[in-house]
Parts: structure tokens; C-alpha cells; sequence
């Protein structure tokens, strides 16, 4: 299991002195809305040669299939290891992204959203009139049916994916927190213990780092936890 670090500070300067601060750790960098809007691609190319951390650009991609296929061939020419769509976008969505990156020698890990991890159960089934695992089934199904890499999910998900698709359908799990860490605007939030045991390939921690006093005492410690038996 991995660990992703969210890079959602409050400006350009700060990201950068948080991968300094994180340099020579074993972890992947997640470039989410906040950073990329504010300092688009120059952000990355920064990190990169800072330190050697692979990247995982959070943009949720949600439109028409073909301006989605277009959009995925652009990140792909930046380089970036994973980027992600959501699943509602349908099968049509999913089959031109993958498509159109075919030509790619290397293309990013291709993962889908299937319910934000700030839904609770009654939030969803109000909007939706599902069930979480219901919705996140059909949307992990057709996400593995249509060769994407994985899925984002809570930890509460992670299995029941795999179980359902295939065990090397991966799962990125935010809404990682500790017993006495704040939740924030997270509902389905689990520790680093419960996502081992739920087999997810990643786990996202922002805020808990990043507002944390010490940040590499913070990864450190979860690395820890990560590795422990
Ligand atoms: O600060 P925190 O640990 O809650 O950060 C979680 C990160 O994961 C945020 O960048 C958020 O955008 C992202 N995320 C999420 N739930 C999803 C997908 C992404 O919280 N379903």
C-alpha cells in the first residue's frame, strides 16, 4: 500500500516547501483542484525537480465523452503517473479516454470516483436514491468492464470492488484519519489499519499531514503504520 499525499495548501510557496520537507520519503504527490488551478502544470514541473515523486493529478473529469478523451490525451503528454474521471460519465466516457491514450508509450493509471468519500449513506440515497454499495458497485463493475486501471473509493469499498472485479482493480482510498484526528468535511473516514486490511493500493492523507505541526514526522509515522504487521 502506497501513501498519497494531498497537496491542497493555500499557495504556490507552501507546496513547494512541503516537498522539500517530504524529499526521500516512499510516497506519491496528489496535485488536486486547488494547486492545479492555481499554478497549473509549472506546480509539477516544480516538484519534479525537487524530488522524485511520482504524480497523481486529482481533476475529476466529468463532461461529453470526446472532450473527456481530449482531455486525458492532454494530461498524458504532461507526464503524470495516475489522473482520474468520475465514473458517472458512462461507458461511452471510459471507452474514448482509453482509446485515445492507446498510442501513449506510457500512459498515467487511469482511476475512476465512484461516490465522494464527503457523501454519507442517507446524503447519497438522497441525491441518488441508491445505495453506497450499490452505486459503487455498478460504477466499479463498468469501470473494470471498460479497462480502466481502478477505482477512488472509502476504505468501506475496497473490497467489496475487488471481490467483485479483480483483486489488480486498484483502489485509492481518501478519508484517512487517525482515532484523534479531526474529520473535517469527511464522512466515511477509516484509519490506516482498516485500509490494509481492506487491501486498498493507495491511501490519501492531506490535511492530517499538511496541517500537522511536523508533516515528515506525520508521513513518517504512517509509513510506519503502512509497514507494520
Ligand atoms: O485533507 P484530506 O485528507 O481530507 O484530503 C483528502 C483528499 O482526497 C482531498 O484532496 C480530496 O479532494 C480528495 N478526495 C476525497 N474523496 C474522493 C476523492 C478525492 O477526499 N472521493
Amino acid at each position: 500500500m502506497k501513501l498519497c499525499v494531498a497537496f491542497d495548501l493555500a499557495s504556490k510557496d507552501e507546496c513547494i516547501r512541503l516537498v522539500k520537507e517530504l524529499k526521500g520519503l516512499d510516497l506519491w504527490v496528489k496535485i488536486g483542484l486547488r494547486s492545479y488551478l492555481r499554478d497549473g502544470f509549472l506546480l509539477i514541473e516544480e516538484l519534479k525537480k525537487i524530488a522524485e515523486f511520482k504524480i497523481f493529478l486529482d481533476l475529476k473529469l466529468y463532461d461529453i465523452p470526446n472532450t473527456m478523451a481530449d482531455a486525458c490525451e492532454e494530461l498524458a503528454k504532461l507526464d503524470v503517473d495516475m489522473i482520474n474521471i468520475h465514473a458517472s460519465a458512462g461507458a461511452l466516457a471510459m471507452q474514448s479516454i482509453m482509446k485515445r491514450l492507446q498510442g501513449f508509450k506510457k500512459r498515467p493509471l487511469i482511476l475512476a470516483v465512484s461516490a465522494l468519500t464527503s457523501f454519507d449513506e442517507k446524503g447519497f440515497y438522497e441525491l441518488y436514491k441508491q445505495s453506497l454499495r450499490e452505486a459503487v458497485l455498478n460504477f466499479a463493475k463498468l469501470s473494470y468492464e471498460n479497462s480502466l486501471d481502478g477505482m477512488v473509493c472509502s476504505v468501506f469499498e475496497s473490497l467489496l470492488i475487488k471481490e467483485h472485479t479483480s483483486y489488480d482493480f486498484l483502489t485509492l482510498c481518501p478519508g484517512i484519519r487517525g482515532l484523534n484526528d479531526d474529520k473535517n468535511d469527511q464522512a466515511r473516514t477509516a484509519t490506516v489499519r482498516e485500509a490494509k486490511e481492506a487491501r486498498a493500493d493507495f491511501i490519501v492523507v492531506g490535511r492530517p499531514i499538511y496541517k500537522s505541526l511536523n508533516p515528515r514526522l506525520s508521513c513518517e509515522q504512517i509509513l510506519e503504520q503502512i509497514h507494520s504487521k
